[in-house]
């Protein structure tokens, strides 16, 4: 496992080896040299910075960045202080492209001032060729460049730039590999995400995730229950298993299994406390899974269902092979299981072709389920994908007026539903110091909603019971009792 290997042990004087994750702590210990390096020259060690653009698979991956890092003997720092400057990008819609191209070009006066300065690029945006292109031309001054799929090789790839001096390059198609126990740094000691998959099936028409993550691939039952084990041995009481699709996991294994199954092995780990997942495809949500969340005492009240459309025609042209009713009646069913469960969401709006109609088809589905939250976007033609070519494209103004007529609605609904909770008793685990006030603490509910109540350092990652004295709209401020 990565934390028992003795790093200075690595022969580096030989060739590197050809297996992996070994070849990966090869080079680690490669890059830990130029560290050396740049400590006696400079007086002090290198920092870098890993910013984050994307969702939690994105942030994961950042961990495992940070956690290669780390070992090779990089300081962390703000972006403003840092000597490598790493971008892991998201793709999903236009604006996140646009942020990191802004961000570059903060940096790039940065790095005239200070030439040693180095700046990475990673992530889904680098999956796109005109994006490379687009680098490769008119942003030089970026150092490293690299994927999805070739993420594991960060260390081998730095250590290609320090021996190159000159840009480097390096973006995969598409893998079958999983590489597992590479260096990986955490951002809370008490909780972590889990991925138990890799990439995607499912085309939605929209959606460019599948193009730039790849096929569907499964971790083994053995490697997640043995890191989730180790993590609970490190002080981790909740975790949170990260997939594009969690409920079709275990599909392309050797030995099939299915979601529900995994989750009952996890259920008997027993310094585990609190189960999350995310993200489920509501036509793969099972019975079974129902089932294993309603007798669970670990599986978390909340459930984030993306439904995008409540218009069946808007659902089939995007491809979700679900209809508005079978939607309606998965809630119902989960409701009726799990009655005090918190539902959240995804909606888009402006998909070519949705009409009036089709949109109040969607404020439909927003009363009638009335979510916890939900995630509203904007619909971003994503070159590649089948729906960018799509007749129809919603001019902006309509878009615009339906996407604020939605965010209300979403919003008083979540207020009056989170205030449901209002007077209650619950158990909650303490995540930080509450940003508002110094005197006080954030938990987070079972439910994913979050209190502030007073308290002190001390608690972060206990687990205390807090009366929920107010609710604020989309949290609550509490008290300890
Ligand atoms: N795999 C997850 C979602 C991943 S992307 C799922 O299927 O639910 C997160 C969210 O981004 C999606 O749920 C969708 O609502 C939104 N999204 C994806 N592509 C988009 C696009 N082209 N324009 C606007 N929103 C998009
Ligand atoms: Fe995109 Fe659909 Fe896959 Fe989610 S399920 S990542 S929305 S293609
Ligand atoms: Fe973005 Fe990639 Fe996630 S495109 S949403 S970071 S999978």
């Amino acid at each position: 496992m990565y934390n028992e290997i003795d790093f200075d042990k690595i022969d580096i004087d030989s060739k590197p080896p050809l297996e992996e994750p070994a070849r990966q702590y090869y080079f680690i210990e490669r890059c830990r040299e130029r560290v050396k390096d740049f400590e006696q020259k400079n007086g002090r060690l290198p920092k870098a910075c890993v910013t984050t653009f994307g969702c939690q698979m994105n942030a994961r991956d950042s961990e495992k960045l940070r956690g290669i890092l780390k070992q090779i003997g990089y300081e962390e720092a703000s972006e403003g202080e840092a000597d490598f400057v790493i971008y892991n990008t998201c793709t999903v819609r236009e604006n996140a492209n646009t942020r990191v191209y802004g961000r570059l070009g903060q940096q790039k006066p940065r790095k005239k001032k200070h030439p040693h300065m180095m700046i990475g690029l990673c992530g889904c945006m680098m999956q796109e060729p005109e994006v490379i292109e687009k680098l490769r031309k008119s942003y030089r001054f970026v150092d490293l460049i690299f994927g999805t799929h070739n993420i594991y090789k960060f260390a081998e790839l730095l250590f290609d730039r320090f021996e190159a001096g000159e840009q480097i390059i390096d973006i995969w198609e598409g893998t079958d590999k999983i590489v597992e126990q590479l260096p990986n740094k955490r951002k809370y000691a008490f909780k972590s995400g889990v991925n138990i998959m890799f990439g995607c099936n499912n085309f939605c028409s929209y959606c460019i995730v599948p193009y730039v993550r790849g096929r569907e691939r499964s971790r083994k039952p053995e490697a997640v229950l043995e890191e989730i084990k180790r993590l609970t041995k490190d002080g981790v009481t909740e975790v949170m298993l990260l997939g594009q699709n969690v409920n079709s996991y275990g599909k392309t294994l050797d030995t099939p299994m299915t979601f529900a199954e995994l989750l009952q092995k996890i259920e008997k780990i027993e310094e585990l406390k609190r189960i999350r997942f995310m993200t489920s495809h509501p036509k793969d949500l099972s019975d079974e899974l129902i089932e294993v969340m309603k007798s669970s005492k670990k599986i978390c009240r909340h459930l984030h269902l993306p439904v995008q459309s409540g218009s069946t025609r808007i659902l089939e042209k995007m491809n979700r092979r679900y209809t508005k009713e079978e939607y309606l009646a998965l809630v119902e069913r989960l409701r009726s299981a799990v009655p005090d469960i918190s539902l959240t969401t995804d909606i888009i709006v402006g998909f070519p072709g949705e009409t009036e109609e089709d949109f109040k088809e969607t404020l439909d589905v927003v009363r009638k389920v009335r979510y916890d939250s939900a995630f509203t976007f904007i619909y971003s033609r994503r070159t590649g994908t089948p729906a960018a070519a799509m007749e129809e494209q919603i001019p902006e103004e309509v878009v615009k007026d339906r996407f604020d007529r939605l965010l209300k609605e979403v919003q008083t609904i979540a207020g009056e539903v989170c205030a449901v909770h209002e007077g209650t008793v619950q158990e909650v685990l303490v995540e930080e110091i509450s940003g508002q006030d110094d005197a006080c603490v954030t938990g987070r509910l079972s439910n994913n909603l979050l209190v502030h109540f007073p308290g002190n350092a001390s608690m972060i990652g206990s687990y205390v019971k807090v009366n929920l004295k107010e609710c604020k709209g989309f949290y609550y401020i509490g008290e300890l009792v």
